[in-house]
């Protein structure tokens, strides 16, 4: 079991998190935690909530209710343990299966969808990579189909009719996805992009998950993570102390190799 200890946008969020069964939050979900706006009150969808680190952060940040959807069994068993531990379980209901079943039928219609689904093409290289043979079911958590962007297109989809009346869709282009597909499918269902941020991503947040760059890196000194190789600007340093995250603000980088993208009806 891993326990992380997480310091963002002013909050102090502890997961426990079983990392052979349940996705560490990598670079791309820290990223996008620093990233999506909400405004108090809001009911949030967080689509492939994992262990939960984003629901619980939108019930931090206020949020009136938060669904956190999973495929995986242990996933939602983790995220709602973390919700406790974080004191936010009142606010946060964790369900299991996949988002096209559940969004058409939660009772109150989300302002906000977070997706941070799989999006790595199954075919790829980064899929037979070490890391991913020892955590086959976590590897399983990444693979977004033949060209990575299958999920995302069938979300965009289940998100329009889902979505309450002007609410947005918080998504994350990446460079080893076909965000061409992603693009048109949100031109095709009506929505209005904008881009929120850019960054490069170090590679062990291209990896399956963090757990062997925290176990190998983070041997009790600090060690500070950049969104890039960072010979420029940055956009957030992420700082692990111990096991501890946190991400501080910084100017945006030059050349962008990601993006993080809400989307507006
Ligand atoms: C890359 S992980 C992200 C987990 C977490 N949000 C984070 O950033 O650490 C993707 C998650 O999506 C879940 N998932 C995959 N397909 C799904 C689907 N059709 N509906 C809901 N969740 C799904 C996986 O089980 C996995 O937990």
């Amino acid at each position: 079991m891993l326990n992380l200890t997480y310091r963002l946008r002013g909050q102090c969020i502890r997961l426990k998190i079983p990392e052979k069964r349940v996705f560490v939050p990598n670079f791309v979900g820290l990223f996008n935690a620093t990233q999506f706006r909400i405004r108090r009150g809001e009911t949030v969808a967080d689509v492939g909530t994992g262990a939960g680190l984003h629901a619980i952060l939108c019930a931090k940040l206020g949020a009136r209710l938060v669904y956190g959807i999973d495929v995986s069994a242990d996933a939602v068993k983790a995220a709602r343990r973390n919700a406790r531990l974080n004191g936010v379980a009142g606010r946060c209901r964790f369900l299991q299966g996949s988002f096209a079943d559940w969004l058409p039928k939660l009772r109150c219609r989300p302002d906000l969808i977070i997706s941070t689904l799989p999006n790595t093409p199954g075919a790829s290289r980064l899929m037979r990579e070490p890391a991913m043979r020892e955590s086959p079911l976590v590897a399983r958590f990444l693979d977004g189909g033949r060209d990575g962007a299958e999920l995302t297109v069938d979300l965009v989809k289940a998100a329009r009719h889902s979505l309450a009346p002007e609410g947005r869709l918080h998504l994350h282009l990446v460079a080893w996805s076909n965000s061409r597909r992603t693009l048109a499918a949100l031109a095709s269902q009506g929505f209005q992009v904008l881009t929120l941020a850019r960054a490069h991503i170090p590679l062990w947040g291209q990896r399956c998950n963090a757990v062997r760059a925290i176990r190998e890196r983070a041997q009790g000194r600090p060690w500070l993570v950049r969104f890039a190789d960072f010979p420029r600007r940055l956009e957030h340093d992420v700082r692990i102390v111990e096991g501890r995250l946190e991400a501080e603000p910084r100017p945006l980088p030059r050349r962008p190799a990601e993006a993080v993208v809400e989307v507006a009806l």
